[in-house]
């Protein structure tokens, strides 16, 4: 949710800070803005939607500048229009802000703020923070940073500029992530790594509270007392190229196709199928105290929560432990029992969700165990979490989430495998066989991606319909529900997941020959259902498109389209059906004219409740 970039140095600051923000339109794009110090005076540009319409605006209008700020909006107070776009000033054009988050008090602030006199130009929660640095601004933007934040209730990522201190920018976090790139002679600021690694590797994580003052040659950190703190200097390995679109026509498709190499490299030193053995690092949990779970609470939104879906049934047949899949929103204001002896697992590919988030500090409140599954690294989850698992998948910048999922799938099948092997469930051949079922998924979707023209075909012949069903049993209802997902969220065509047997108690009154049913049929233990309950939808008159393994004559009459997949061992099927779905749902939404990378209201990283 909103993306912001600050530079201080001596290259052209408007074409970083644009640059950067190019990086994190994946945040959200309803609208974008700079602001520069030049020759003394704040200059700002703003445009109402995409990055597009702003850089024809700084084209016509290009602000020379050393210093600068910028913004990409994802609305939360106030519609998508000029004056609710970033940057905001106070009163007198001194002091200018860009902010992520929600100011929670702002109405009591901004009706205070208001019997000062003081004028507002936007509906924005955001405003209020310029006016309140520009109440309390006596020669110390630092200290007026420091004061205005003391009043404030909510979540911020924000930079702030004033043209009586044009040497430094101001900025700070709290709850949405915030990092410093640590430059020579200059510095950046910026909400996500992508946007500072053309630039370094060398980056700080700001903490919850942190204040820090950037300049070109240095930086300091304070806590909210203003108290100096030092944070860890991390170098950041992902490759520049990784967020760049590398030819593909979108991010998505891209991030479609590197499936091979990001299950790989997420799997890679952490499983030996030779040994039958797995090896996580990072988990610190020891034997004694798995032993002790006496259940798994998986929290997530979106499609984190599919990839929860599909783990439960690794925690429970491999580790045999109960495990619960709860979506963040649903789990934090409920009641849920939790102790010491309930393990907590959060899953997100950017580690910033703000319900996932709250969950897990519910969890750290009762004492739970705790693990977050994360992809970004850095991310708060992953700072706050006892134990945390990287996905190595790289920046995922699609808004759909493709390469994430099938990363969090392996990264979760390892962590339950190594929970099985810690808990002695698992005899070793076993465990071997489902290791190197693992360690042929690489090759299994190279051979799936290459079916892509054939899918397209059929995403040809479907793309006129205006709703769909997917059906899944066992571990591939997940994926049904995650193929809607792909289809609502890129084509803005109903989709509907349903566990195929419960169809008949529902959704069959829905189908006729308009409704095209989307059928994941691999072969598994429920094959023989799922092929009735076909049947019961084909004589609906609906179209069935079948995921299945074997393309024999015999399978194929009995649906309309077959799309035929490498065989797998069930338990881990969904890491290859989900495949299709994606490529299904890409193609329909390019045939549709729609904007693939960026689709209409969503944001990647959702950083408000
Ligand atoms: C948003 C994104 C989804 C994502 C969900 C959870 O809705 O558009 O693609 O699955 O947030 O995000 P997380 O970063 O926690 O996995």
């Amino acid at each position: 949710m909103c993306g912001i970039v600050g530079y201080i140095g001596s290259k052209d600051a408007v074409n970083v800070v644009f640059k950067g923000l190019e990086k994190l339109e994946y945040r959200g794009y309803d609208s974008a803005g700079i602001a520069a110090l030049c020759e003394n005076e704040i200059c700002i540009r703003r445009s109402v939607g995409k990055l597009a319409n702003l850089k024809k605006n700084l084209l016509a209008n290009h602000i020379h500048s050393n210093t600068a700020i910028g913004h990409t909006r994802w609305a939360t107070h106030g519609k998508p229009s000029e004056e609710n776009a970033h940057p905001h000033t106070d009163s007198q054009n001194n002091i200018v802000i860009v902010h992520n988050g929600i100011i929670e008090n702002y109405i009591e602030l901004k009706n205070d703020l208001h019997k000062e006199g003081r004028l507002f130009k936007s509906e924005t929660d955001t405003e209020v923070l310029a006016h309140l640095i520009e109440r309390y601004y006596d020669g110390d933007l630092f200290c007026a940073v420091q004061k205005t934040l003391s009043k404030v209730r909510g979540s911020y990522a924000l930079c702030v500029l004033c043209k009586h201190e044009p040497d430094k920018i101001i900025c700070a976090r709290k709850e949405v992530p915030l990092i410093l790139g640590i430059g020579t002679g200059e510095n950046f600021i910026a909400s996500d790594i992508p946007a500072l690694l053309p630039y370094t590797r060398d980056m700080v994580f700001l903490e919850n509270g942190d204040i820090a003052q950037v300049n070109r040659e240095k930086i300091a950190i304070s806590d909210i007392l203003g108290k100096e703190v030092q944070r860890e200097k991390k170098h950041i390995l992902w490759d520049a190229l990784q967020a760049e679109k590398d030819g593909y026509k979108h991010f998505m498709l891209k991030e479609i196709f590197e499936q091979p190499r990001s299950v790989e490299d997420t799997f890679r030193g952490r499983i030996y199928p030779n040994e039958g053995k797995v090896y996580i690092e990072e988990i610190k949990l020891s034997a004694a105290e798995l032993k002790k779970i006496s259940k798994i609470y998986i929290v997530a939104c979106g499609t984190s929560y599919h990839a929860g879906l599909t783990a439960k049934f690794w925690f429970e047949k491999f580790a045999k432990i109960p495990t619960e899949v709860e979506i963040a929103s649903e789990f934090r204001y409920r009641e849920p029992i939790l102790d010491k002896n309930v393990l907590v697992l959060v899953i997100s590919q950017s580690g910033e969700t703000a319900d996932t988030l709250a969950a897990l500090r519910l969890a750290k409140e009762n004492n739970c165990q705790t693990i977050a599954v994360c992809n970004s690294i850095g991310s708060s989850m992953s700072r706050e979490s006892a134990n945390t698992i990287y996905t190595h998948c790289g920046p995922e910048i699609g808004v759909a989430s493709t390469k994430a999922f099938t990363g969090q799938l392996c990264a979760l099948y390892i962590l339950a495998l190594d929970f099985a092997e810690k808990k002695g469930t698992l005899c070793e051949s076993e465990s071997c066989k489902y290791i190197v079922q693992l360690w042929e998924i690489p090759l299994k979707i190279s051979a799936i991606l290459k079916k892509s023209e054939y899918i397209l075909k059929i995403a040809k012949e479907l793309a006129h319909k205006k709703t769909f069903l997917f059906l899944g049993r066992h571990l591939n209802y997940s994926a049904a529900l995650e193929g809607a997902l792909k289809l609502k969220e890129i084509s803005y065509l109903h989709a509907e997941g349903y566990a195929a047997g419960e169809m008949k108690h529902g959704p069959i009154a829905l189908i006729d020959e308009n409704m095209p049913i989307i059928a994941i049929a691999v072969k598994s233990r429920v094959y023989e259902k799922i092929i009735s309950n076909i049947e019961e939808a084909k004589a609906r008159g609906g179209a069935v498109i079948a995921i299945v393994n074997d393309c024999c004559k015999e399978v194929e009459e009995k649906f309309s389209k077959t799309i035929c997949i490498p065989e797998s061992d069930d338990i881990i099927s969904p890491m290859l059906t989900i495949i299709p779905l994606q490529l299904l749902a890409y193609y329909i939404s390019t045939i549709l004219g729609c904007d693939v990378d960026q689709p209409r209201n969503l944001a990647k990283s959702v950083t408000v409740e």
